[in-house]
């Protein structure tokens, strides 16, 4: 039987910490408490959803796989030409300062935000923002919950599609995850955890939140990316796999072949890698989803971070 707490139970759920209640949050280089921490109903990020951002994780005073996130942060800002005023290391420098001040060393998420910043009208058009992008970084002690791994996540195949390239190419982190949260709304609705996102030819793409993957015979199977978010872990799966022989493939694959998949998974940097228990209410193998090849995969994972933050 369910229970109510199954109802709420998401890839991006943590342990509750009370040190969070009383953070400094970075605001435009000032450190500032919590509750302070506002931004203008003029900005943009606000008004328009018009920023980027990108989610990280700070293990051993470390931010792990930092290249990787500047990469594609600054890449997806150039397309928008958002101009960040900052260098990748002022970045860094700033980070470790905000996590300094919260003295925080690790299991620390940052959810680090650069919008247009503030307008002096409230209409869309950018040259509207004058006076530079605003700039946030939440850093929160946070470790996923215990249940994401043994009762593993439930999938609901949902009508939102993430889109072609041509409409918001779902490689922009975008502050508007409009697209997202409906996926979400209409997992919850079906009665699932998260959204199974199809593409815009019915291939099983990703979901609201995290990227995909199903194992097959031993095979590591996962979207071409042509839909899809380019997760940072995403590409660290595929990397590991190659690198230790696992096959894997980037690949069109459909509802039917996700159903009968030996084992499922999510990556994210939150929740690294989430076994998927069921799919349109049927179960993902024969233990909830989970298999040797995951198994694995979040081994050789825990090992890369270790290795990427030492
Ligand atoms: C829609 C979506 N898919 C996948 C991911 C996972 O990406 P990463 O592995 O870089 O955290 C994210 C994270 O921001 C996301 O928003």
């Amino acid at each position: 039987m369910d229970s109510p707490e199954r109802h709420s139970h998401s890839t991006h759920a943590s342990e509750e910490d009370i040190r969070n209640r009383d953070i400094f949050i970075y605001i435009n280089g000032e450190l500032v408490p919590r509750e302070e921490a506002k931004v203008s109903v003029y900005d943009s990020g606000f008004m328009l959803g018009d920023g980027m951002w990108e989610g990280m994780r700070l293990y051993n005073g470390r931010w792990a796989f930092f290249d990787e996130h500047m990469d594609r942060l600054f890449e997806s800002c150039k397309a928008v030409d958002l101009n960040i005023g900052m260098t990748r290391n002022d970045i860094r420098e700033a980070l470790d300062h905000t996590a300094k001040a919260n003295g925080m060393h690790t299991d620390v998420h940052c959810r680090l935000m650069i919008t247009r910043g503030v307008k002096v009208r409230p209409f869309q058009h950018p040259s509207l923002s004058q006076s530079g992008p605003t700039v946030v970084m939440i850093l929160e002690h946070s470790k996923p919950v215990d249940s994401l791994q043994k009762r593993g996540i439930r999938l609901a195949t949902v009508p939102q599609v993430r889109g072609l390239p041509m409409s918001q190419d779902a490689k922009y982190n975008s502050h508007s995850k409009l697209n997202c949260v409906i996926g979400c709304l209409q997992a919850e609705q079906a009665g699932a955890d998260e959204g199974l996102m199809l593409d815009p030819h019915g291939f099983v793409n990703t979901t609201n939140a995290c990227n995909f993957f199903i194992v097959r015979k031993g095979e590591v199977w996962t979207s071409t990316g042509d839909y899809c978010m380019n997760g940072v872990t995403r590409q660290n799966i595929i990397n590991l796999c190659r690198d230790n022989g696992i096959p894997v493939y980037e690949k069109n694959f459909s509802l039917v072949e996700a159903y009968g998949a030996d084992e499922a998974f999510l990556t994210g940097t939150f929740g690294a890698q989430t076994p998927v228990s069921e799919i349109d209410g049927k179960p993902i193998g024969e233990n909830g989803g989970r298999g040797p090849v995951l198994e694995k995969l979040q081994k050789l994972y825990a090992d890369l971070v270790a290795r990427n933050t030492r």
